[in-house]
């Protein structure tokens, strides 16, 4: 485990950019693997940045995200999906048939997770990008979550729905994600964690041993796990 420690959150954003446009440079085809909430979006405006000034060049690029509610429209202002296209997709060029997110309108979920798994096992991911809920859960495997899940609909806490609604926007009580085995498979993970509030998350991962109520603890076993954090 490598960690960057940054002054601020803009650093932060620029170390993570640096080092994906570095990837990036070195296998123009590239599988991403990306992440919502607030955390990321510096990153994304700092990747459209280098993009806009012809330093990155996404035409070749694939991407799978992370996790998605359910269910939810695509439409919808809270779906990971309309987040991905204001802040990223619809900024950069990026053949929409490379983008991969978990459908929340899918009729058979059973069906699109092993599907989503599928394709995964196709284009292995190279660099995935992660946050890190103040549970500790990366993606959407809440504390409890077995480190050999793979793809699932999961139950979301409490704690998660109550910070994800705002503004009197409820999200779904349930979300499509990756599961923790399938995380680990990414060949390199970038995780990224600002503010206080994941301060404890951070602890466990750097300082305590592998714990189920952590989910980000199944990455201390991660042989190329780069932590960037202004805590
Ligand atoms: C959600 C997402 C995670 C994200 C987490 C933290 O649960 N599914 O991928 O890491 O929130 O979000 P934020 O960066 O807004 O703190």
């Amino acid at each position: 485990m490598f960690v960057i420690k940054t002054k601020n959150y803009r650093e932060l954003s620029k170390r993570a950019c640096d080092i994906i446009a570095r990837e990036i440079l070195k296998k123009p085809d590239l599988t991403l693997g990306l992440a919502t909430g607030n955390t990321p979006l510096g990153l994304y405006k700092e990747l459209i940045k280098e993009y806009k000034k012809n330093k990155i060049d996404f035409s070749k690029v694939k991407s799978f995200n992370l996790d998605e509610y359910y269910p939810i429209k695509k439409k919808d202002k809270k779906s990971f999906y309309y987040y991905m296209f204001k802040n990223f997709f619809n900024k950069i060029k990026i053949k929409k048939s490379n983008i991969n997110m978990l459908n929340g309108e899918t009729k058979s979920v059973k069906k699109e997770c092993l599907n989503y798994e599928k394709k995964i096992k196709k284009n292995p991911i190279d660099v995935q990008i992660l946050g890190v809920g103040v549970n500790g859960h990366i993606g959407f495997n809440e504390p409890g979550s077995d480190f050999n899940s793979k793809t699932r609909l999961i139950e979301l806490t409490k704690e998660t729905i109550k910070r994800k609604s705002r503004f009197g926007k409820k999200v779904p009580a349930k979300a499509l994600t990756m599961g923790i085995k399938t995380i680990m498979k990414a060949k390199k993970i970038i995780l990224l964690a600002s503010g206080k509030p994941k301060a404890k998350a951070i602890q466990h991962l750097i300082k305590t041993k592998s714990d189920k109520d952590w989910p980000v603890t199944a990455l201390k076993k991660h042989k190329n796990l780069i932590v960037i954090i202004n805590i």
